[in-house]
């Protein structure tokens, strides 16, 4: 099953796209579809609708009512830009018919319209189909622009020899069939078979901060390289991703949604409405356990003080709270940044404490590893044994952490859960 956005643009083959749709749909693909405004002239986004389950959108100024999900996922809560959440979520861009005109804009860079911004936000493979009259086709504006897309990395799927809409015109421009046409998207999407497509697997990343003041904050020293790492590798392993990051300054990737935090508090809330939903929780955020217990409004000023002391509050252990709502099959694993001696037991202690599956310890007094580093080693604690990920860039020991998720997964199912 892959995700597929369907731009169709204004020719006399855009009926042809409703053939291309309902085979798509047929194989248990979810499909989106934009249409340029001209492309209405020629089919109704009703027909579109109706065969993706799914509204069709034709401008940025038109309000999503799927939020930019495709018909096999949850809408988000929030409002997103159509453009860019249809082509995040998307695992294949195909502009089938591609008019000579869009074909222009698109070598151009031109994002004038819904169907052409998406192309240019597009991370995703982009499969172009030209149908044209032949001498539009064969013109050197027309060839030169195709040469264009194709030395970026476009897909183009030729257009056929044959009779053209025209009366009596024969040549090279019709649209490919609708079955080469969902080959070709086929042929570049996952094809379900990545172990971890469709699991669904919440990330905390980062670091909360707690005012103080308006300016002023408790904080931690974590950059949420260790968390973006995890969220990175099981998307890679198909997975549908969402991290919770807590005032990360990373790169973000296209494939994966993040819900960004600053405090404990806000953590908490996002933590709490995404855990239902997840297979797997993977706590790597350094959560404060205490915050300013009454954090001024304003800005803290030194004048008249000798010095400021600032009372602190316990914050609710997220992970603590989580872990016992746990559902048959949900697998739930702790982070604990350890330093010194005794971080095994201390990760033992909070294994049984916290009801985890495991606990992944990192004793943050080495030099280069844990917190801001770029590597890290950890021993990862499970109710079976441990098992200790000597020192690795942290991709890579984040590799070894959701092995051991899915080992621990595969004991869930079999156990009918925790
Ligand atoms: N954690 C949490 N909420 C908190 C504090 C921690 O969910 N308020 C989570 C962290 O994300 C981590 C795990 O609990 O996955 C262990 O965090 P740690 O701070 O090491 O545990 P604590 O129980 O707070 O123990 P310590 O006294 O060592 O701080």
């Amino acid at each position: 099953m892959a995700r597929i956005l369907l731009g169709v643009c204004g020719g006399i083959a855009a009926y042809r796209a409703l053939e291309l749709v309902r085979l798509a749909t047929k194989a248990g693909h979810a499909v989106r579809v934009v249409q340029t405004p001209d492309a209405q002239r020629f089919v109704g986004g009703l027909s579109f609708a109706a065969l993706t389950g799914a509204p069709v959108l034709t401008t940025e100024w038109e309000r999503d009512p799927a939020r930019g999900a495709f018909p096999d996922q949850p809408a988000p809560e929030h409002d997103p830009l159509s453009h860019l959440e249809l082509v995040r979520n998307a695992d294949a861009y195909l502009i089938a018919p591609a008019t000579a005109n869009t074909i222009a804009k698109l070598a151009g860079g031109h994002a004038d319209n819904l169907l052409t911004s998406a192309a240019l936000a597009a991370t995703c493979p982009l499969l172009v189909a030209p149908a044209m009259n032949h001498h539009m086709w064969e013109h050197p504006a027309t060839q030169a622009n195709v040469a264009t897309l194709r030395e970026r990395g476009a897909t183009i799927v030729e257009p056929e020899v044959g009779a053209l809409a025209s009366r009596n015109e024969w040549g090279a421009g019709r649209l490919a069939a609708p079955e080469a046409l969902l080959a070709a998207v086929e042929a570049l999407v996952p094809d379900g078979t990545r172990p971890w497509d469709g699991l669904r697997v919440l990330v905390t990343a980062g670091g909360t901060r707690e005012p103080i003041d308006a300016v002023r904050y408790v904080g931690n020293r974590s950059s949420g390289r260790m968390g973006f790492a995890l969220a990175e590798e099981a998307a890679a392993l198909g997975a549908d991703v969402t991290v919770i990051a807590a005032n990360v300054r990373l790169p973000r990737h296209p494939r994966i949604r993040y819900v960004d935090v600053q405090t404990a508090a806000e953590l908490e809330t996002a933590a709490r409405a995404g855990f239902p939903a997840c297979d797997l929780l993977l706590m790597a955020a350094a959560v404060a356990d205490f915050r300013p217990a009454d954090p001024a409004a304003g800005k803290l000023k030194k004048a008249g003080r000798d010095g400021l002391a600032i009372v602190l509050e316990p914050t609710t252990d997220v992970l603590g709270a989580l872990a016992p709502l746990r559902r048959p099959g949900q697998v739930v694993i702790g982070f604990a940044a350890e330093h010194g001696e005794g971080a095994l037991d201390y990760g033992r202690d909070k294994l049984a404490r916290k009801g985890l599956d495991a606990i992944v310890v990192n004793d943050v007094s080495g030099a280069g590893i844990g917190f801001d580093a770029l590597e890290n080693e950890v021993t990862i604690l499970t109710a079976a044994g441990e098992r200790h990920v000597p020192r690795a860039t942290k991709a890579d020991v984040a590799r070894t952490i959701l092995e051991v998720a899915g080992e621990l997964r595969a004991g869930a199912g079999a156990r009918g859960g925790p």
